[in-house]
């Protein structure tokens, strides 16, 4: 069977530090990314810590799709906050915690099953991902910040499983290893990275945060028909099942809907907006 994600042996981290430290130089310049280098990815390779290999295995094929560069031109950035985004060992193995597979290990533990409902992350980042601005290469970044204060960047190019479950898997890798390497390369496809996310926005951008609650109810295609053409857009939502996000980076907060939308169908508006301002069909 072909191994789809290969995993990097991580040193243990202090508590209240978690990210992927490799990376360090990248986040004094601002966040710009350069490949490492193929010695630095072979040193990586030579790490001996044990695989999850059932896991692995279970991982699909290719690990990242082709997408158009549209790096010249303006972008988006999405930035999903409080995502319930949590492992715990139930029983002999780490699993992401969620209302429908493990109520009774929470109930257990005092916690409220409602709050862990990992799907919503799923669906959101899924529709981020299969974005027609995504593959036109103008998606320029995503990030998942959990409700633990955890933050993720997960590449535009690779390809998340689809299904949930291995999703799980994945996250569940993710959150011990602190970051998944595509097969056959050196590049990170998704880590855990410092916070806080500002530090790799671009200076000349836009930071729009979207709640049920705003005051500024707006239709969001001529919304974004408003705003400066020559700035990247970054687009702040909730991945959580209750409450709203109050981020103090946000410029603007906007309701879309005078209904209480889903995460991933009020990102399908938001996309569906910068598609037609920009005419990408
Ligand atoms: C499942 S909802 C969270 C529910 C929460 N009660 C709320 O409406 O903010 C997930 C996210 O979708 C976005 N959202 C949902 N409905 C929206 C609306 N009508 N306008 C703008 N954003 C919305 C918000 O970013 C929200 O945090």
């Amino acid at each position: 069977m072909v191994r789809a994600y290969r995993m990097k042996g991580q040193k243990r981290k202090k508590k209240g530090d978690k990210y992927d430290r490799e990376d360090e130089s990248d986040q004094i310049d601002g966040g710009s990314e350069a490949p490492p280098s193929p010695k630095k990815a072979r040193t990586e390779g030579e790490s001996s810590e044990a695989q999850p290999e059932s896991i692995l295995d279970s991982m699909p094929g290719i690990p990242m799709v082709p997408v158009d560069s549209g790096h010249n031109k303006p972008g988006v950035i999405f930035i999903l906050e409080k995502a319930s985004l949590e492992i715990a060992k139930v029983g002999k193995t780490y699993q992401l915690l969620s209302s429908d597979e493990h109520a009774n290990f929470l109930v257990k533990n005092k916690r409220n099953p409602a709050d862990y409902r990992p799907d919503i992350a799923f669906q959101a980042i899924q529709t981020i991902l299969d974005s027609r601005v995504n593959k036109c290469g103008r998606l320029k970044a995503l990030y998942v910040r959990t409700q633990q204060n955890l933050l993720m960047d997960i590449k535009p190019h690779v390809r998340m499983p689809r299904t949930y479950k291995r999703f799980s898997g994945l996250m569940v890798q993710l959150l011990q290893k602190l970051h998944i390497t595509a097969s056959g390369k050196g590049e990170k496809l998704l880590r855990l990275i410092k916070n806080p996310v500002t530090q790799y926005l671009p200076v000349q951008c836009r930071k729009i945060g979207f709640s049920h609650s705003s005051e500024k109810l707006v239709d969001m295609h001529k919304y974004v028909g408003t705003v400066d053409s020559e700035l990247d857009l970054v687009f702040v939502v909730g991945a959580m099942s209750h409450g709203k996000i109050e981020e103090n980076y946000v410029e603007d907060y906007l309701s879309i809907s005078e209904y209480p939308l889903s995460a991933a169908y009020c990102i399908s508006i938001i996309t569906n907006a910068v598609e037609q301002k920009w005419k990408i069909l």
